[in-house]
């Protein structure tokens, strides 16, 4: 059953946390928890579509999560290799486009390849989008579009440098919601969250249920979103 939310976040983005500490309070290894965290994404995704959300941003492996033990990361390489393409196909059926967002240099050659065939396959689409943050640090983002101003000998103006980001050409985050207990954003979204509206959960990710989506849109759709300006200037422009 698809709930009707009054006002719906355009685009939301999800950082996936807690599926180590999930595994763990079963006393199953973390790959376990990043298989079932991988599975639940791909339902939460198929609901926020259903629901009416336009571009989906998923926080799937920071550049400091390359620093994780060897066998976490070969864990979660495999994961990618042998489920990427089959559950990216299967979301973005419905004429979502995917781009990954990151510095895909970090990852292994296979996996860049995987990747590169699944881009490729919804490079057509257009109105539905998703992204998937992979070897993706804000720091590391913004670093790159502003040498890239540089190497221009151009300044650096709000648009351009917007536009310079993995997320160019999209409209910003409305709502940033992250699992699995901490309050902070771990160099997610610097630039493009200025003012997402951030809830956060204190349910784990594999447990986030499609329910739990459901009750963060509501929360959302209570909040006055001013950016900077007064309620009365708000609703003279409604
Ligand atoms: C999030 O879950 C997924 C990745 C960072 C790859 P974690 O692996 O951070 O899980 P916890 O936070 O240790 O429980
Ligand atoms: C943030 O989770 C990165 C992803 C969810 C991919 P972390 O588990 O890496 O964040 P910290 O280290 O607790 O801040
Ligand atoms: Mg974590």
């Amino acid at each position: 059953m698809v709930k009707k939310i009054t006002r719906v976040p355009k685009h939301v983005a999800i950082i996936m946390d807690g599926n180590g500490r999930w595994a763990k309070s079963r006393m199953m290894p973390r790959s376990y928890g990043h298989r079932q965290g991988m599975h639940r994404m791909i339902g939460l995704m198929e609901h926020a579509y259903d629901l009416g959300v336009d571009y989906i941003t998923v926080y799937a492996l920071s550049t400091e999560n390359l620093k994780r033990p060897k066998e976490e990361l070969d864990g979660l390489f495999t994961l990618l290799r042998d489920h990427f393409l089959e559950y990216m196909r299967k979301v973005c059926a419905r004429g979502v486009k995917l781009k990954v967002l990151g510095d895909v240099s970090l990852l292994p050659e296979d996996v860049r390849e995987i990747i590169r065939e699944a881009e490729a396959e919804t490079a057509g689409f257009s109105g539905k989008g998703l992204n998937i943050a992979l070897a993706y640090g804000a720091r590391e983002e913004l670093v790159r579009a502003a040498n890239e101003a540089v190497k221009k000998g151009e300044p650096l103006t709000e648009e351009s440098l917007s536009a310079a980001l993995y997320t160019g050409g999209q409209p910003d985050p409305d709502l940033i919601i992250r699992t699995g207990k901490e309050k902070r954003l771990s160099n997610f979204l610097l630039y493009q969250a200025a003012y997402a509206e951030l809830y956060f959960s204190d349910k784990m990710f594999p447990e986030f249920s499609d329910a739990d989506l459901e009750k963060a849109f509501v929360d959302y759709a209570k909040r006055a979103r001013r950016f900077g300006k007064t309620d009365e200037q708000c609703k003279a422009e409604d």
